[in-house]
């Protein structure tokens, strides 16, 4: 990855700087911020611009609004924790652009803060609308690129702005993609993906960047029954995503000519009905009326021994139901062993970083991404377009 322009000698004293920050963070069922990481991981960068005396506008989208203004996705909640974390009131400008946004961003003095509303709440952030943009990017006169979460989407205000205004990636961005560089280019072996969650279809071609990169795959979660069905075991009445055969076989083969081993479960964690608790069956004996929800202790030792004789490994996703607290075992003991074995432990995507937290097992990693899918896109080498459009260092 080409190093990209810092923050570090950026002209921004008395300057409206513009900072792109995916502060699109998990809210509880009141609306408030359950979860404020990407907002603490963004203040590296806040407080060189506040240092430095810069005048800056922050942009986030949050949630899924479609472009139309919707109280529940609203920014009050994260510019509140927002002023909370940086010591200082951050004002919420009551819309993105506009004659009163254009009015507050030239009241702010030196080392204040503004916070646009939701970007989504207009439909030419998505399309990356140039007139949208081009007014975005009118009120400042310098961009940041702080938002890693959000640098795989081409909008306007991640594509569309840098275009149109001298830019350079923020201090999160740099962070993020120096140590995630780590697993692309030459990762120290032996390199281990553990790959859990769901949706074989969604990730396959995410698990085919592994193929020959990475010395093993340990394959978790709802994402190994296709492979363990594709090898002829039954899995009970566990819901097993149908006609993906060919392709998983295709992905078997790829792996073996490249080299990547690929470990599956050789026992499951099941649940049946009428049955009080849990019972752990070897793959080739679930029972007809059981439904597969985690890895059995089995497997949780291979994947360990697998993950102790590594050099790199990469972490995405849960080996089991982890949202239930009587299936997250298996994901809990294999990630709280990986803590004591040595080498440079990275995770990244999705819920990663929240189920690493709640299980109490961040200390396993020497970096956690705050990128979901963008940290996936990443991983496989993809060019992401909210970086490629800023100038190289
Ligand atoms: C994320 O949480 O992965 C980013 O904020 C991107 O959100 P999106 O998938 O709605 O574009």
């Amino acid at each position: 990855m080409v190093a990209k322009k810092g923050l570090a000698s950026a002209p921004v004293r008395g300057r409206r700087v513009l900072v792109r920050v995916d502060f699109n963070v998990p809210q509880d069922p009141n609306g408030q911020v359950a979860d404020d990481r990407r907002i603490v991981e963004a203040l590296p960068t806040l407080n060189h611009l506040r240092a430095a005396g810069a005048r800056t506008i922050l942009l986030t989208h949050l949630g899924r609004p479609g472009g139309h203004r919707d109280p529940r996705y609203s920014l009050r909640p994260v510019v509140h924790r927002l002023s909370a974390v940086l010591g200082q009131p951050v004002p919420l400008a009551d819309d993105v652009v506009g004659i009163h946004a254009l009015e507050q961003t030239a009241r702010l003095a030196n080392g204040q803060f503004l916070m646009l509303e939701n970007l989504r709440f207009h439909p030419g952030e998505e399309a990356n609308d140039p007139a949208f943009a081009s007014e975005l990017a009118h009120l400042g006169e310098f961009f940041v690129e702080d938002a890693f979460g959000a640098v795989h989407r081409a909008h306007a205000s991640t594509v569309g702005v840098p275009k149109r205004l001298p830019s350079c990636a923020g201090l999160l961005v740099e962070r993020e993609v120096r140590e995630l560089s780590r697993l692309i280019e030459r990762p120290e072996p032996p390199y281990v993906a553990l790959v859990g969650g769901a949706k074989v279809a969604d990730k396959l071609p995410f698990l085919e960047s592994f193929c020959g990169r990475a010395n093993s795959l340990l394959i978790g979660g709802a994402l190994a029954f296709p492979f363990l069905s594709a090898r002829g075991l039954s899995l009970g009445a566990t819901r097993v995503d149908p006609g993906l055969e060919s392709a998983v076989d295709a992905f078997l083969r790829r792996a073996e000519a490249e080299g990547t081993e690929v470990l599956l479960p050789t026992d499951l964690v099941v649940e049946r009905p009428g049955v009080v608790g849990a019972e752990t069956h070897p793959v080739g004996g679930i029972p007809a009326d059981a439904i597969a929800q985690d890895i059995g202790p089995e497997t949780r030792d291979a994947f360990s021994a697998r993950l102790d004789a590594s050099r790199t490994v990469f972490w995405n996703g849960p080996l089991g139901r982890a949202e239930d607290s009587r299936f997250r075992d298996g994901t809990r003991e294999v990630l709280s062993r990986l803590g004591s074995a040595r080498g440079y432990h990275v995770a990244a995507g999705g819920d990663s970083a929240r189920i690493a937290q709640d299980l109490g097992v961040t200390g396993s990693f020497q970096f956690i991404s705050t990128g979901g899918g963008a940290a996936l896109e990443f991983v496989q080498g993809l060019e992401l377009p909210g970086l490629a459009v800023l100038p190289d260092a």
